[in-house]
């Protein structure tokens, strides 16, 4: 038992089912919202009660599921669930291989129950939960809301001194019970002790031939267990996605609670409705959000930076005041005060630094780019340092694709190029040189020179009249005063 571990006993997350209604070869609670899977939810929630154990049931596509569990959370034991179906089972056989982990005594204390596929489900309800259930001495305490429409949902029965009396499912409900508009959220505390005693009485006696969960208040209140409800108003905490249609209405609830959250953090957040915020992203107070902005993965923006409109960023570092606009961009670091698009392309490995600037139409990856320099018009630097203070001509290329190998091409500071450069990695260009537009560098350039690529111009005057005749072209060259068809093309040559 680590100190951390300060919450109940156990929470065992239900991920068994099959998902069925998903129609989706991705097994249901690995589908995403904000970022994260529904079971990725589950597991926050969970871990937040600070829990002495935390136990997840499997069983469809058990291996992908398990993996992926390994994954966020190495501590959480894995436990498959045998052919007896039902939510009961699932309980049963969590229970059993946490009692086999403490082989000196079955475990006592506080069991949470709750689902892989409820990923609005906040640590603070389940903690208000635990507490109502610890504070009044609960056998179980089951969390329930009222909605308008609880077909589907188990009911809850309570006597007519309000008393919760047991938990009936739609299936097996009268009609009259079927106007019962308090729902099972299917979330519980149990007392360890009457939960492993009341499943050992579940049988699978009911419409649909499965080991309940829900039959446990019943028999623990036979026994002379308290058992109690906390109503949420909130029913989105106890929404489960069963289908994509959910999958959407979720995902869109818990971008609208996200996207709230970080405005009154100090976030301006100029449309709501078109921002999606993961729930992984970090924003500092005073960052502003244009329209169609999505942030997902480990995106954090610092203070004063805008970002948007219509720009996606996964991955992505934004320093202190910088702004980009219309890009899309992962896994790069945007320098403090620089600037980024409109119409930008940042692919990983991209590093602008400060005031720095990588302007309209470019794409970029694996490449550093130092202090205020600036590569501000059409084109493409990868796999490229690039040092401060320096000036990238418009559409300047870094041929770095030998057809075979990628190549490094390394620009010092203080250099300037002209447009249309052809950096022909590997090749090195040193300090302050400056290059004439069109320059081709196959070979390095030592710090300060000029480099040109001169291919002679020619101009043969008269081409059009004597090769194009009839044509607007030669109309407007006659017109122009130019030598006419008659004439012999001359050809003269400069530089
Ligand atoms: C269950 C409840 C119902 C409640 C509803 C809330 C029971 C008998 N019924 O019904 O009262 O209103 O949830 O959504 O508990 N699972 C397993 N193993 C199984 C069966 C299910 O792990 O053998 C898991 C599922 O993956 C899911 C959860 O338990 O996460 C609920 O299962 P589901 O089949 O959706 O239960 P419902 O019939 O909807
Ligand atoms: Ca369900």
């Amino acid at each position: 038992m680590s100190p951390e571990n300060t919450g109940p006993a156990a929470v065992i997350v239900l991920a068994a089912g099959a998902g069925t209604r998903m129609k989706s070869r991705t097994p249901k609670i690995l589908h995403e919202i904000g970022g994260r899977s529904l079971v990725g939810h589950a597991l926050n929630a969970a871990r937040a009660l600070r829990p002495h154990e935390l136990a997840l049931v499997v069983r469809h596509e058990r291996d992908q599921v398990a993996s992926h569990i390994a994954g966020l959370d190495p501590q959480a034991l894995i436990v498959d669930q045998d052919d007896v179906p039902g939510t009961g089972r699932a309980v049963e056989a969590a229970l059993e291989a946490l009692d086999a982990r403490h082989l000196q005594a079955p475990l006592t204390g506080t069991v949470v129950v709750t689902y892989g596929d409820v990923p609005l489900l906040t640590g603070e309800l389940l903690s208000e939960l635990v507490a109502a259930h610890e504070a009044d001495g609960n056998a179980v305490t089951v969390l329930t809301a009222v909605l308008d429409d609880a077909t589907g949902y188990g009911r809850i029965l309570r006597a007519g001194d309000g008393t919760v009396t047991g938990i009936r499912e739609h299936k097996d409900a009268s009609d009259a019970e079927r106007e019962i508009r308090e729902i099972n959220s299917g979330i519980y505390a149990f007392d360890a002790a009457v939960l492993r005693d009341s499943l050992a009485h579940v049988t699978t006696d009911n419409a649909q031939g499965e080991k309940y969960l829900t039959d446990v208040l019943a028999l623990a209140r036979a026994a002379g267990g308290r058992v109690a409800a906390v109503v949420t108003e909130d029913r989105w905490q106890v929404e489960g996605a069963n289908d994509r249609v959910q999958l959407s209405a979720l995902g869109a609830e818990h971008n609208r609670r996200t996207v709230e959250a970080w405005m009154r953090a100090g976030v301006t957040v100029v449309d709501p409705a078109t921002t999606w915020i993961d729930a992984t992203v970090t924003l500092d107070e005073d960052v502003r959000l244009l329209p169609n902005t999505q942030l997902h993965g480990a995106t954090t923006v610092a203070r004063d930076a805008v970002v948007g409109p219509d720009t996606t960023l996964t991955d992505v570092q934004v320093g202190e005041g910088a702004t980009v606009i219309r890009t899309h961009g992962s896994g790069a670091t945007i320098g403090a005060r620089s600037s980024v698009g409109p119409f930008t392309y940042l692919r990983p490995g991209t590093v602008l630094g400060e005031t720095g600037k990588i302007g309209a139409f470019y794409e970029t990856k694996n490449v550093t780019i130092g202090r205020g320099s600036k590569l501000s018009h059409l084109g493409y630097a990868g796999d490229a340092e690039i040092g401060e203070d320096t000036n990238i001509g418009c559409g300047n290329i870094t041929a770095n694709y030998d057809g075979v190998k990628k190549h490094r091409t390394v620009i010092g500071s203080g250099v300037r190029t002209g447009s249309n450069t052809v950096f022909v990695a590997p090749v090195n260009v040193g300090d302050g040189a400056y290059s004439g537009a069109g320059a081709v560098i196959r070979n390095d350039v030592p710090a300060g020179a000029l480099v040109l690529s001169l291919a002679k111009q020619r101009n043969t005057e008269g081409w059009v009249a004597a090769n194009r005749p009839g044509s607007i072209s030669a109309t407007l060259a006659e017109a122009a005063g130019t030598p006419t068809s008659s004439t012999t093309p001359a050809t003269t040559e400069e530089g």
